[in-house]
């Protein structure tokens, strides 16, 4: 299908979801908007922290600043889904994937070194969040959520790949390339390892 194509080049995932999750998701509705209203938050916190961290890198404060305004603007659409269906916000629960994910940013005092990780793990939680969208989108029966998650599919695409290039703000190119090849691989692997989850968006 056209629409499949480009994202699925861009994004080079190496594993797909497995196809029972959609099923299962939409079957949990609840759970799996008020797990995504945390994923959303999760994102605005973690550009946020960047921020902070990194108060010298001019472009990434400046593109931080736009990504938390547009993360915060899809906590507030996840919210609205919720209240229109007489849902409220659950608890937080732990992301496993995230966490997983997450260790593999390498600590120590090479601090563009670990930037470039952080900017690319951060990078494949768009990427697989943006994946699980699309799925939700092509088989969800309830049109407006189908509306919902094509808008926010488009979005974390374009998420994915400003983060990559921030990536290149601060490293090499080359280098930046092969540790995002290094990570696609310890993704798939998270994602073989978890199960799939009917409550969560990871
Ligand atoms: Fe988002
Ligand atoms: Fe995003």
């Amino acid at each position: 299908m056209a629409t499949t194509q480009p994202t699925k080049t861009i994004l080079r995932l190496e594993l797909p979801t497995d196809p029972r999750w959609v099923n299962i998701a939409e079957k949990n509705i609840e759970e799996i908007l008020v797990d995504h209203a945390y994923c959303e938050q999760k994102a605005a916190t973690s550009g946020i922290s960047l921020i902070v961290k990194y108060p010298d890198k001019e472009r990434l404060v400046e593109e931080m600043t736009e990504l938390v305004a547009e993360e915060w603007s899809h906590f507030e659409r996840v919210m609205e889904q919720l209240k229109k269906r007489g849902f409220g916000l659950g608890r937080n629960r732990p992301d496993e994937y995230v966490v997983e994910l997450t260790k593999h940013i390498r600590k120590g005092n090479k601090r563009e070194r670990q930037l470039m990780d952080h900017l690319l793990v951060n990078a494949l939680i768009e990427a697989r969040s943006c994946e699980r969208f699309k799925l939700l989108w092509k088989h969800i029966q309830d049109e407006e959520l189908q509306k919902f998650y094509y808008e926010l599919m488009v979005s974390e695409a374009g998420h994915y790949v400003s983060f990559v290039k921030l990536a290149k703000e601060y490293m090499p190119a080359e280098e930046v390339d092969a540790r995002l090849k290094e990570l696609l691989a310890i993704e798939a692997d998270i994602i073989r390892n978890l199960e799939p989850r009917p409550d969560r968006m990871h």
